[in-house]
């Protein structure tokens, strides 16, 4: 098992950043060892420059993000974790699945299309093609699972679609009803966790928790201390009425729902577990309960985020280390697409 992922890099992380993906990275770093397999985790910061950005906040943003990785549990020492940019590779197979991927293909992206907007031909050629560089990301290291966001499921099927044409156009005797001649590439499987809780703003139930929110109140950032969590978690916008003693009880109640989907997903219950502790309790008992649990669960992750965001030197090193192991993963497949290609390398 080769488990393979990116993340954009962005700065000011929150508990949306945390329960999203990072924390189901470190899951999966952890469940590795007993299974013989390994991780390799990466910045997309090749991926960041699709659309306009300012140069030192991507710089500042990538660094951010590996000193959030870390803190969380990503262990440099047991899993690959690098960025993009220093990992030539990853351009280079670009272009070369360049030649496979099909207009047509790209233009069924749904990503593209949100991003775009009604500005399709402002765009950037590297927002259309950014699902190929994603492609190559995978299909590099012969990654045989994903996990990504069920927003990124197409990019995912777009990747197999390239690497399934490739073989088969480029390896001669490979047949994708199997064979025992192999392919150059893997097809990767997307691995979408079921329970991805989908952290809401505690000022706004209907609105993701959000970097760009205005309000501070509305997210819990990795930054902040003991005290600020409890203050945010106890201004959050609520309803007056108790909690229910079922999940269906929260239906038309995002801002109940999203504090309860919160509490779940940091304690490791299921929502109606939650609520047959909580149910029938006004919020000033569950506010202050998962004020604490938050608190908890974060001191640690906030002291090593704060001084390693400060450490440049520790996370060039860091970075610098992954690079040199995916590089080295990396090189007997790209060897293999440029001759697969019939291109001549010396
Ligand atoms: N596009 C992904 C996202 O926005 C990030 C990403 C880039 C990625 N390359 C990847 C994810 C390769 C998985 C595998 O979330």
């Amino acid at each position: 098992m080769r488990i393979v992922s990116g993340i954009q890099p962005t700065g000011n992380l929150h508990l949306g950043n945390y329960l999203g993906a990072i924390r189901n990275w470190v899951r999966m770093q952890d469940a590795m060892e007993q299974d013989q397999g390994e991780c390799l985790f990466f910045l997309a910061d090749l991926h960041a420059i699709s659309m306009p950005h300012d140069p030192a906040q991507l710089c500042a943003n990538t660094l951010e993000m590996v000193a959030a990785l870390v803190a969380c549990g990503i262990d440099p020492d047991r899993s690959t974790l690098f960025n993009q940019a220093q990992v030539p590779a990853h351009s280079q197979l670009q272009w070369l699945l360049s030649g496979t991927a099909r207009m047509g293909w790209l233009n069924r992206m749904t990503q593209f299309k949100d991003k775009s907007g009604k500005n399709r031909e402002g765009a950037s050629i590297a927002l259309f093609t950014y699902p190929v560089l994603q492609a190559a990301d995978v299909l590099l290291y012969q990654a045989t699972h994903v996990p990504v966001g069920e927003d990124q499921k197409q990019h995912l099927e777009l990747a197999r679609d390239i690497a399934q044409k490739f073989n088969n156009d480029f390896c001669p005797g490979y047949s994708d009803e199997g064979s025992d001649v192999p392919g150059v590439f893997t097809l990767p499987d997307p691995i979408i966790p079921p329970d991805a809780a989908r952290i809401m703003s505690l000022r706004d139930g209907s609105a993701k928790m959000s970097k760009s929110d205005p309000s501070d109140m509305s997210r819990i950032n990795l930054t902040d201390d003991a005290d600020t969590i409890m203050k945010k978690v106890k201004k959050a916008r609520t309803d007056p009425e108790p909690l229910p003693s079922e999940e269906k009880g929260l239906e038309d109640r995002p801002e109940a729902a999203n504090l309860v989907g919160i509490y779940a997903a940091m304690s490791g219950q299921s929502v109606s577990d939650v609520l047959t502790t909580f149910g029938g309790e006004g919020f000033g008992k569950f506010k202050p309960a998962l004020g604490e649990l938050l608190v908890e669960m974060l001191a640690p992750i906030n002291a090593r985020f704060i001084e390693l965001k400060q450490d440049r030197e520790s996370l060039d090193a860091i970075l610098a280390k992954g690079a040199l192991k995916a590089r080295e993963v990396a090189r007997p497949t790209l060897d293999a697409a440029y001759n697969a290609l019939g291109l001549i390398r010396g």
